[in-house]
């Protein structure tokens, strides 16, 4: 696919049901390779990224079976292989490769991680938990020869190596203790998923206990897409309309809610749904993405596009100091911003169409919204990239009313 030709300006109304987590599927699919059994995971989205995932694991011996969202991983018969560099290099998921080989197989490569862009992705907390339980690095692999519990204390809390801490700690044998650790509703998910494989898990503030234990198949299904929720609630309130979404646990959106109304939005919710409006200008506001429960850094370019319909702001990222490349491609739709390291202004603007090629996921996400505000065609290149995350995105922009053509 090329591109997507949109054609906005029209308000968007609707309804949307979102669909299971990108972010909470992909270390579940990883992590089913630690079992020896098959694994059951129900409300897998279908996108490019769990497409991909799914391929990786296959090239380990893994059993893949899909039927409908649900997904059958059957891990008795994998063996050691080195991952195709090309699809390590499409997803940054891959890195829950480096957890799931040293569980299954006591080694794993060094390779090249890919995924969006938007800023240094360093993999050393990875490393730094993989040494603590035994593993050490001999020229290009990585190789655990004395698995042991271990007490892993991260000084920055990350998803990734979070996840990867888990995933092997639970195959070891005994009490490991994980402190400063990420605590993101994609972790408890994960979590949920390491226990009905076997391991003991107890989750507090400070510290994650896990009792390693030999892993048997497991069961999960991936709760809802927080992001792709609040990625809608953005696009209605940007293009002057109101969707409302549902299918995923509404106080895991309490802080982009939060900053909604902190614009001027009315944010109503109503057991499971969210929707959200803007009337007249709204206000000036801040917001600051920062690890869960805190606004999360993958809805910052979403709030960009929202600041700028409403009446500015400032939009600073504890996590990626410079997750800002995507405002260069806004500034083609008449965003109008200014970078600086830490932090971004955002500026009232008055949306105009034009092209653009999606930076990354969620910027390209920021593109569309843009896209579809903006009276007049426009065209989004590298689509391709928008749909590593949203599933059914056509049919669901669709159906609150996008006049949209993929092709
Ligand atoms: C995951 C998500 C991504 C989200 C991010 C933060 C997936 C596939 N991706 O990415 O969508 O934007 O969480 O919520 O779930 N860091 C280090 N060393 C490391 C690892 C991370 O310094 O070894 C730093 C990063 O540079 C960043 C911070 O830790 O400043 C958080 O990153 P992390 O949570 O690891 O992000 P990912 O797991 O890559």
């Amino acid at each position: 696919m090329e591109k997507i030709t949109v054609n906005g300006g029209r308000p968007l109304m609707g309804h949307i049901s979102v669909s299971g987590s990108k972010n909470a599927a992909l270390p579940i699919l990883f992590a089913s390779l630690a079992a020896r059994g098959v694994s059951k995971i129900k409300r897998v989205p279908d996108i490019t990224d769990t497409r991909v995932a799914l391929k990786l694991i296959s090239e380990l011996g893994a059993s893949v079976l899909r039927d409908g969202d649900t997904v059958y991983v059957d891990s008795r018969r994998l063996f050691f292989n080195t991952p195709s560099p090309l699809l390590v290099s499409k997803i940054r998921a891959s890195t829950y490769l480096m957890g799931a080989m040293l569980s299954a197989f006591g080694r794993c490569p060094l390779m090249d991680f890919g995924g969006c862009n938007f800023a240094a992705r360093p993999t050393d907390l990875h490393l730094y938990a993989f040494m603590r339980l035994g593993a050490e690095i001999k020229d290009d692999m990585i190789i655990l020869n004395n698995p042991h519990p271990a007490e892993i204390c991260f000084k920055k809390a990350s998803v990734g190596a979070t996840a990867n801490a888990l995933i092997l700690a639970s195959g070891i044998d005994g009490k490991s203790v994980i402190r400063g650790h990420a605590s993101e509703p994609h972790i408890t998910a994960l979590v949920d998923f390491l226990r009905s494989m076997g391991a003991e898990i107890t989750m507090n503030e400070d510290s994650l206990t896990v009792i390693g234990k030999e892993l048997h198949g497991g069961t999960a299904e991936v709760i809802g897409d927080m992001i792709e929720a609040g990625s809608y609630l953005g696009l209605g309130l940007v293009t002057g309309g109101q969707v409302s979404v549902s299918g995923c646990p509404t106080e895991q959106l309490s802080a982009f809610c939060d900053f909604l109304s902190s614009v001027g939005a009315s944010v109503s919710i109503e057991s499971d749904k969210i929707s959200c409006r803007l009337e007249g200008e709204g206000k000036f506001a801040s917001v600051t993405a920062a690890p869960y429960p805190a606004f999360p850094t993958d809805l910052q370019p979403i709030a960009a596009t929202v600041l700028a319909a409403a009446s500015g702001g400032i939009i600073y990222d504890e996590v990626f100091a410079d997750r800002f490349g995507y405002l260069n491609e806004l500034s083609g739709f008449g965003l109008k911003s200014e970078v600086h390291h830490g932090y971004s202004e955002i500026f009232p603007s008055e949306l105009y169409p034009g092209d653009a090629k999606a930076p990354d996921l969620r910027g390209g996400m920021a593109c569309l919204i843009c896209a579809l505000g903006a009276r007049g065609e426009s065209r989004i290149y590298s689509p391709e990239l928008l749909l590593r995350g949203y599933e059914d995105l056509e049919k669901k922009l669709r159906c609150i009313g996008a006049n949209i053509k993929f092709g």
